[in-house]
């Protein structure tokens, strides 16, 4: 069956901020899983058009990101912020090209399906052409807490976030390391210190605590979802962890909590704290799993749990969870 605008069954696929962080990663991440594919084209900014990327022995010429390039287009994986999405995707929809956006643009809109594979793989059935890739932070956690909530259910989550700077793109890594050479930014340095995520006027809690709050409940369709959450970066470059603490309605075992997470696709038990085993940012780095580890029973509060979560916030945060979908809509699996 020819599903595709290409007349065979391999999508014509393009990378929207094909020159970034995420946008290389999406490169890479489609190369190692053999994501099949009929032609490829590679967006950017007017700055970057007329650039040339070499890729799987190919040269590609960067072009500016305009409304009329989805007409020949299947799918489009976005990574240029969020006006971008905002002023591009509806050009997509329109041209039945289905857009999976990195950006937060479209991610709280009732008809934008917010999809993590491993979670709620069924929502992608619902989408009007336009799919949203969750926030790096929020992915890692509910693909930790999926598990839990199908076994036990979910009474109060909180959340403590130790992001990667990387989660602020390439000038986010280029800031971090001129700092360490000593050019210190005298406003807001992130080397030898933290920085909160930016706050929208009259906010108390930063965009990115707003949107792991919002995103968790949408995506395990838990609207009512008791969660606290603490968003804080940490000059670290390969991955965010983060501090879960969860009450559960129900009873268990740690020994069946080891083995729940130890056995579910997409994550990787990593705990042996006696021979100093836990994932850190440095060992996920440039890989796709999400990592637990530290898993402890808080005596402080009925069926309470500790947690350590890690996940490469560039790969599993954005560029893998993406081709992850994408797989999804080529293969048909849902
Ligand atoms: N980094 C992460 O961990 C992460 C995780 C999840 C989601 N995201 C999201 O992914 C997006 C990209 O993040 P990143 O980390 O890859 O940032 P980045 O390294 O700064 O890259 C930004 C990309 O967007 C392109 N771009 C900027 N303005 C554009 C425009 N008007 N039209 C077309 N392309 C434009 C840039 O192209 P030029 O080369 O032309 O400037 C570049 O390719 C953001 O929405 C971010 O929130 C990032």
């Amino acid at each position: 069956m020819n599903k595709f605008k290409s007349g065979n069954n391999k999508p014509n696929i393009g990378i929207v901020g094909a020159t970034g962080l995420v946008g290389r990663t999406f490169l890479q991440v489609i190369q190692e899983r053999n994501l099949e594919y009929n032609e490829l084209f590679l967006f950017a900014s007017e700055k970057s058009a007329g650039a040339v990327i070499e890729y799987n022995g190919k040269k590609y010429t960067v072009q500016e990101a305009t409304p009329n390039l989805f007409e020949n287009l299947d799918i489009a994986l976005f990574s240029a912020g969020g006006s971008t999405s905002l002023k591009l995707a509806p050009f997509a929809a329109e041209n039945k090209c289905i857009v999976i956006d990195n950006s937060s643009a479209w991610r709280m809109a009732n008809a934008v399906p917010l999809v993590v594979p491993e979670v709620n793989p069924e929502a992608i059935n619902k989408h009007k052409y336009i799919i949203a890739n969750p926030n790096c932070s929020t992915i890692q956690l509910v693909a930790a807490l999926k598990p839990l909530s199908d076994k036990y259910g979910l009474k109060r989550v909180v959340c403590s976030t130790y992001q990667s700077i990387s989660g602020a793109g390439q000038k986010g890594i280029d800031k971090l390391y001129r700092e360490l050479e000593g050019n210190l930014d005298d406003t807001k340095p992130i080397a030898y210190s933290t920085l909160f995520h930016s706050f929208d006027e009259g906010e108390d809690f930063t965009n990115e605590e707003i949107k792991m709050i919002n995103e968790t409940r949408k995506i395990m369709s838990l609207p009512d979802l008791p969660i606290a959450v603490t968003c804080v970066r940490v000059p670290t470059i390969g991955g965010h962890g983060e501090s879960v603490n969860v009450e559960l309605n129900s009873e268990f075992e740690i020994s069946d909590v080891m083995k729940l997470i130890a056995n579910t696709s997409g994550l990787v038990l990593m705990d042996s704290p006696a021979r100093d085993i836990y994932p850190t940012p440095a060992i996920v780095d440039g890989t796709d799993p999400v990592y637990v580890g530290r898993i402890r029973r808080d005596d402080s509060v009925e069926n309470g749990l500790y947690l350590w979560v890690v996940a490469d916030n560039v790969r599993k945060g954005a560029a893998t969870n993406a081709v992850q979908i994408a797989e999804l809509i080529i293969n048909e699996k849902i």
